[in-house]
């Protein structure tokens, strides 16, 4: 059996469907190509049929990504394919993912149907889609809670339509490591056929098993892995890609490899939170702040003695630069693009300009500007062409006093203000907003954090707010923390006003 795992990064199909992190087709194909630097072998650009925004993304990232194979879901429907096939046309190398619930719930209760039945669509929808590619994976979905012998029968039916990849799905995070491993193994031993076709795992993480498992399944004979940056998802998400490939290049033992060019894992982690604004939590395996920070004397007197006492690989290994020049406002315009470029940012000309005279207006504020600054200025220039803008914002506040608020917005050219009182600053900054913007809103969740360290550092404010049932997510970042959460409050609101 070959040594290579396939990557299959799914951060632009099944990891956007994240409620509120949806992402426009420039950011989208920002992402796919530092996928293809990250060295991943297919990227799942969309679901066509489900949006024209998705139709076109896959259309672009068709025409900006060379390397990797564009993969396009669909559902066992005629009508998906086509439209799949259409959006894949400038695709170099092309994949149609297409699948159907197999699980007895799924057959029952989704699709009203037999065993028998979903076979036959199964099959179909395989035949169809190889009438158009000649890469055609298919997806049995809920296939951890689908019996192992109709499993089989599924996937030697399809193997035999033309299948290419055949991906079982652990859809909703429920099987174990052992039950998951047995299930890969089991197909291996039961399929005729299987040798024709790369099996994959898909795994979710509600109950914190999908790296777990899709291990599992490597083990057992899995040799394509679905995964998101991050581990981004809906839920709980899914498998997170820096994981999977740390294990496998840290393991030896298992005589596996990728293509993965891991010291580009940080960065690419980094710039999908910040375009998402998904943040990452700091005890994130591999990425997150605290991943490689060492706090106890212990700890630091061996890590100090030698690495090897108490790390297993080194944090350069996945491109965290610990010597990482800091910017200051004495940096020029070539050390703010050389360290751009180093995140997997490019900029030039004017683009770079503007940047840069944002980037010292930031260094005459606070001392250093680190990373996260940088990627979160660089965000700001796409948020330029929002609808609704910060005009200006003034806030009293303090002991003894009635914290107030004064507020002035830009709604597509035309300036509103508003003033009025709270319990706090922030919550009268917030009255002040709801005077101008007048529709149902609630504050659902904020969580406000320092980038760095000292109290001139920018904080950054990540917030989600409901209206009509719906929940966005939002992202303001400045050195003044009432201004950050109103400006993430903004960001929600422009989420829902694009609608
Ligand atoms: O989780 C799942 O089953 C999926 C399929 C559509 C591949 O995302
Ligand atoms: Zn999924």
């Amino acid at each position: 059996m070959e040594n290579h795992v396939y990557i299959f990064d799914t951060t632009l199909r099944d990891g956007e469907q994240v409620p509120g992190c949806q992402l426009n087709t420039v950011e989208k194909i920002q992402v796919a190509k530092q996928l293809e630097a990250l060295g991943v072998d297919i990227i799942e650009a969309g679901f066509p049929i489900s949006s024209p925004g998705d139709f076109n993304s896959v259309v672009e990232i068709s025409k900006a990504v060379t390397w990797p194979t564009i993969c396009a879901l669909t559902r066992a429907v005629e009508k998906d394919i086509d439209v799949a096939a259409e959006a894949l046309k400038y695709a170099k190398h092309k994949r149609i993912h297409t699948g159907i619930g197999t699980s007895d719930s799924h057959i029952k209760y989704k699709f009203n149907s037999t065993r028998e039945e979903i076979i036959e669509r199964a099959v179909k929808a395989v035949k169809y889609a190889r009438r158009f590619v000649d890469d055609v994976e298919f997806y049995a979905e809920d296939a951890g809670r689908t019996d192992n012998e109709y499993l089989a029968r599924v996937v030697e039916a399809v193997i035999k339509a033309g299948a290419t990849v055949v991906n079982i799905p652990d859809t909703t995070g429920y099987c174990l490591p052992s039950e998951y491993g047995a299930k890969i193994k089991y197909l291996i031993d039961h399929v005729d056929g299987i040798d024709k076709a790369i099996i994959s795992t898909h795994c979710h993480n509600d109950l914190g098993m999908a790296t777990a498992n899709t291990m599992a399944g490597l083990l057992n004979g899995a040799r394509q892995v679905e995964v998101t940056i991050n581990g981004i998802g809906e839920r709980a998400g899914n498998t997170s890609l820096e994981e999977i490939a740390m294990i496998i290049k840290c393991h030896n033992d298992i005589a596996l490899d990728t293509t993965i060019n891991t010291q580009k894992i940080y960065p690419t982690s980094r710039m999908v939170s910040n375009l998402m604004n998904m943040p990452v939590q700091p005890n994130k395996a591999i990425v997150g702040r605290n991943a490689f920070a060492h706090s106890s004397g212990i700890h630091q007197d061996g890590v100090l003695k030698n690495v090897q006492t108490y790390e297993i690989m080194n944090p350069q290994d996945v491109g965290i630069d610990v010597n990482s020049i800091v910017l200051t406002a004495r940096s020029g315009r070539a050390a703010l693009k050389h360290r751009l470029h180093t995140l997997g940012i490019e900029v030039e000309g004017e683009k770079l300009d503007g940047l840069y005279e944002k980037f010292l207006k930031l260094a005459d504020k606070k001392k250093e500007v680190n990373d996260d600054d940088l990627l979160i200025l660089a965000g700001a220039d796409t948020a330029n062409n929002n609808h609704i803008k910060l005009d200006y914002l003034q806030v009293t506040s303090g002991v003894g006093l009635k914290p107030m608020a004064s507020i002035g917005l830009d709604i597509a050219g035309e300036k509103f203000q508003a003033a009025d009182t709270g319990n706090g600053p922030v919550d009268a900054a917030i009255n002040a907003l709801k005077q101008i913007i007048k529709r149902p809103m609630i504050l659902k969740e904020m969580t406000i954090q320092s980038i760095n360290k000292g109290s001139d550092d920018a904080c950054k404010v990540h917030m989600q707010v409901e209206t009509e049932g719906r929940v966005y997510y939002g992202f303001g970042s400045n050195t003044d923390i009432v201004a950050a959460s109103i400006e993430a409050y903004i960001d929600c609101i422009n989420k829902f006003v694009k609608k």
